[in-house]
């Protein structure tokens, strides 16, 4: 996780930030601080790499690599403003013992990358190329299956659809084209379906570590659907964070050894 520090917004690469809106980097930084405790009180360890100065969005730690099997496959972001926080995320990976993979190709590394028991599902249309997704899959040795965004609020992967256990996801099907909805509904005919009001406050932007899933407070329904299922809702608010596009799994970067 990387604290908010110079968290702010201060231009626009997708359709939540608005630059003439205020933000407050202390209640962000507070949400954040409140995240982080959440993973530490679930038992979990968190790692915490230096906020760069003039990168209000480093925040957003998802987007810093995909890390696996103790390979982390650096990002290559796709607006400039964000380009300096790669090897910033690259370095402090192989700092923790990761191997670094170069990306030559255009990924916004978990933001479009997110891992089930058996596939890597990866979002393109907005940000990571579908030839990222085959450098991937070379990096790792995971099969990956390319999926297309067409609604720029659901730029990243991870804002329309969420990996819950194994093989449990949860998605907003009108986020993703009529084929990708296909390939969902083919490998996944579980899934849970989330509704348009609960995607709307990113409740898909939910972190699960198989029990417990943290989820944004307003996304009710979407927690119901958890519970359902025998997983445990944690509410934590991140809606100051949301101002730049971003909910809880945004700002986590899962270290898989
Ligand atoms: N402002 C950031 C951007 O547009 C938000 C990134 C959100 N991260 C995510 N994993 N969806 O790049």
């Amino acid at each position: 996780m990387c604290r908010p520090t110079h968290y702010t917004v201060c231009y626009e690469i997708n359709p939540w930030m608005d630059s003439a809106r205020p933000t407050a980097t202390a209640l962000a930084i507070e949400q954040w601080e409140r995240l982080r405790s959440t993973y530490l009180d679930l038992g979990h360890t968190v790692e915490l790499i230096d906020p760069l100065p003039g990168c209000p969005d480093m925040v957003y730690a998802a987007n810093g690599a995909t890390v696996v099997d103790g390979v982390a496959y650096a990002a290559n972001f796709r607006y400039e403003q964000r380009r300096p926080e790669a090897p910033a995320y690259l370095t402090r990976l192989a700092d923790l013992g990761f191997a670094p993979a170069a990306a030559e190709f255009v990924n916004e590394g978990e933001g479009d990358m997110l891992f089930t028991g058996t596939y890597v599902l990866a979002g393109t249309g907005f940000r990571s190329e579908p030839a990222a997704h085959r450098e991937l899959q070379e990096a790792i040795g995971r099969p990956v299956i390319t999926l297309e965004l067409v609604n720029p609020r659901y730029y990243h992967l991870d804002t329309a659809l969420a990996v819950l256990t194994g093989d449990l996801i949860a998605y907003y099907p009108p986020a993703f084209t009529p084929g990708s909805r296909a390939v969902l509904e083919h490998l996944f005919p579980d899934a849970i379906i989330a509704g348009e009001a609960d995607a709307a406050v990113l409740g898909l932007n939910a972190v699960s570590d198989g029990e417990h899933v943290v989820v944004a407070p307003r996304a009710t329904r979407l927690a119901a659907q958890f519970a359902e299922r025998g997983l445990e809702p944690i509410p934590v608010d991140t809606s100051e964070l949301l101002k730049g596009g971003g909910g809880a799994k945004c700002c986590t970067l899962e270290l898989r050894r």
